[in-house]
């Protein structure tokens, strides 16, 4: 059995600051005005390839974004600040924040900070020596979401910590090299499950992978733990997000009374990595990386040499 750690300093909430605007030229997703998505799953998954092209653009535009982001994580440095980074590098990409009033969510990223699930909203808190952050980058262009997220380590942290983000980078690519035309969803979360539970991790149940493209999340559902009903059948074309949030502890969640952050409910720490995925004919192609970067998944690849990891690279936390 996984005990539930001992956590004698749980994040707190800061102060958030006012919402950032976004300049008149920028196009805008349909919920950017009132909050309230309208565009809904689309009725042919299979995207044609004038989007998938679009898709590309985005993807890379993400990858982009969070290496602007990452080059600012550091002790000292607030949340907020990751926030104003990101949100000037989507406009200078020309595009626009996905997360930004999505659904009310007040910010342009979301950092995700030690015990913090996903959804943590960008505050006055700096970020400490020996924490981990998750940043999550949405950038909306050209009429299509690229959706990209690591986590990263501030100064030194804890071997549990290191361990707990490597397994939860190899589970995400691990979790990508199960997709193939004619498989199944639940294909996505054996792989993850199992990596996880071996190294005596535990997989979020309560957030998932969702469909991304015109709309920012549509069917199908990618759980990341094995979910034998998940029969959803994977064609060419389609695109999604792998994204696993995985736990030293239990992994039960609990909302903060924002409504929007999720912690583990024992205060144990988790991590996430996420990239966007296409299925193709012949593998799957990922399409949060740089056009130069290795396409693993792809006929012929080698299939353990994965897409360069920024928080592994950038910083000093070295696996
Ligand atoms: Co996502």
């Amino acid at each position: 059995m996984r005990q539930p750690r001992h956590n004698v300093d749980p994040v707190t909430a800061g102060t958030v600051s006012a919402m950032r605007s976004v300049p008149e030229h920028v196009a805008r997703p349909d919920y950017a005005t009132n909050g309230v998505p309208i565009l809904r799953t689309p009725a042919e998954l299979r995207k044609d390839d004038a989007t998938l092209e679009r898709m590309r653009i985005a993807g890379s535009a993400a990858r982009r974004v969070l290496r602007k982001v990452a080059a600012e994580i550091g002790p000292g440095v607030t949340t907020d600040h990751l926030d104003a980074v990101c949100h000037a590098a989507c406009i200078a990409e020309g595009g626009y924040p996905s997360p930004l009033n999505y659904n009310g969510y007040p910010k342009s990223l979301c950092t995700s900070v030690n015990e913090i699930i996903c959804h943590g909203i960008p505050d006055s808190r700096a970020l400490r020596d020996g924490d981990i952050v998750n940043c999550d980058v949405t950038i909306f262009l050209n009429g299509v979401h690229g959706d990209h997220s690591e986590t990263f380590a501030i100064g030194q942290i804890d071997q549990r910590s290191q361990e707990l983000i490597q397994v939860t980078r190899e589970c995400m690519y691990l979790g990508i090299s199960a997709v193939r035309s004619g498989g199944v969803v639940s294909d996505i979360g054996k792989a993850i499950q199992n990596h996880a539970e071996s190294a005596g991790f535990g997989v979020v149940r309560e957030f998932i992978g969702h469909g991304v493209g015109e709309v920012f999340h549509h069917q199908p559902n990618i759980p990341h733990y094995y979910e034998p009903s998940a029969r959803f059948e994977f064609a060419p074309g389609m695109t999604f997000t792998i994204e696993p949030m995985i736990t030293i502890g239990s992994p039960k969640a609990q909302l903060w009374e924002d409504g929007w952050t999720a912690a583990t409910a024992d205060l144990s720490r988790t991590a996430q990595f996420e990239h966007t995925v296409l299925v193709q004919e012949d593998g799957v192609e990922i399409l949060t990386v740089d056009d130069d970067e290795v396409q693993p998944f792809l006929a012929d690849a080698d299939r353990q040499n994965w897409p360069a990891t920024i928080s592994l690279t950038d910083t000093g936390f070295k696996a």
